[in-house]
């Protein structure tokens, strides 16, 4: 299949392409679209055998449910059995944006967007793009990250390009993502509301609105709880190469683990904040076999660059990556929570001056 790549313009007019790839989802083809978190491969919500297109592109297991993406707020009601007073309240703060509301799902909705479950997930993104898109096709989209499936999601059109070209109609490409982490997931049906996934929008944000709100006890850092959001017990985000998480005080080890790692004869990725990064260079030197990638200062620009730093990585031939962990306030949490899935949960912490990994994974060979 021919993927077109269509360039979306900030000052010229998108009404063409728009309307282009808005009759490509009436016709029940799939579309990769920008959001503000990550980029959507997006198909009629409405439609079984165009949801059907979407799996398959992504090799995506048919037990995880999809998200549907909507232009207004007024269209969450059709697709919901009875909002609660939670719902409203967190569509009435936050959307547009990057929260996902879990609602009980009408029978509009079809099975497959929901993968069976009495509820679906509905998201009204901030992206005018995405909206203008929705907006066009007349229908609420589906969509799920428009990476393959257990691949870093994808932030710009280029990195969709990189999973998708051959797979899907057409790609628009708006630039890179402003949150650059997926939504926030939040059930709104249990009695207290509970956050199925960390995103943008944060824990201390929904506390401050909802007055409480409970965290998934499986997004607590163990491997070994099972998540309530189907998506989210898959291994995911990872680069190729296998990614071990410096956690708490491990971080200070950082130079000395690269150097161990370079010895061993192995091409390493080292992902940190600048002055960590510095302090690396300064420790080992321009070494051919040491990529060093620094996500800046704060957490918006590491949540906003991690994916596609993830994605680089790979393109530069890293064997091994070390990652520098942040602490778990505000986006922390999310952060952390796609850092060590993408690590599949090898966290290096010290104990009593000895690095150590959670039980039952293997230490490798060049952490000595
Ligand atoms: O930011 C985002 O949410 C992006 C953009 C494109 O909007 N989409 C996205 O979709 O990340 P996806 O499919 O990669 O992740 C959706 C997550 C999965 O973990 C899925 O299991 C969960 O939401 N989910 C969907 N429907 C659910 C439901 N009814 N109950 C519980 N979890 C649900
Ligand atoms: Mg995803």
């Amino acid at each position: 299949m021919q993927t077109y790549y269509w360039r979306l313009s900030e000052t010229g007019d998108n009404g063409p392409i728009i309307a282009r790839a808005a009759a490509f989802i009436r016709q029940g083809q799939v579309v990769a679209f920008p959001t503000e978190t990550v980029y959507g491969l997006g198909a009629d919500g409405l439609d079984e055998a165009a949801v059907e297109r979407i799996y398959a592109a992504k090799g995506r297991p048919s037990d995880n449910p999809l998200i549907l993406h909507i232009a207004c707020r007024q269209d969450l009601e059709p697709l919901s059995r009875g909002l609660n007073a939670n719902a409203r309240e967190l569509a009435r703060r936050f959307w547009p944006g990057p929260l996902t509301l879990v609602v009980p799902k009408s029978a509009l909705v079809p099975d497959r967007v929901s993968a069976g479950l009495p509820t679906v997930a509905v998201r009204y993104p901030a992206n005018s793009y995405a909206q203008a898109l929705i907006q066009a096709s007349g229908r609420p989209i589906a969509a799920p990250s428009a990476n393959i499936s257990g691949r870093p999601s994808p932030t710009t059109g280029r990195d969709v390009l990189e999973d998708m070209a051959g797979k899907i109609a057409c790609v628009l490409e708006g630039g890179p993502c402003g949150i650059g982490l997926e939504s926030t997931v939040v059930d709104t049906t249990s009695p207290v509301p509970c956050i199925l996934r960390p995103g943008g929008i944060t824990y201390e944000m929904l506390e401050e609105a909802l007055g409480a709100v409970e965290l998934d006890p499986a997004l607590r850092g163990q491997e070994a709880l099972r998540p309530k959001a189907p998506g989210m017990k898959y291994r995911h985000y990872a680069p190729q190469a296998p990614l071990y998480l410096l956690e708490g005080e491990a971080v200070n080890c950082l130079p000395q683990l690269a150097a161990q790692a370079l010895q061993a004869g192995l091409q390493v990725g080292v992902l940190a904040d600048e002055g960590l990064i510095a302090q690396t260079g300064s420790a080992l030197g321009s070494r051919p076999g040491l990529v060093l990638c620094s996500w800046g200062r704060d957490k918006a620009g590491l949540a906003a660059g991690l994916f596609s730093l993830l994605r680089n990585f790979d393109r530069r031939g890293a064997e091994v990556i070390l990652a520098a962990g942040v602490d778990e306030a505000g986006l922390g949490l999310a952060i952390m929570n796609r850092l060590r899935k993408a690590a599949g949960y090898n966290s290096l912490r010290l104990e009593a001056g000895r690095l150590v990994l959670p039980e039952g994974k293997i230490r490798p060979r060049w952490l000595v």
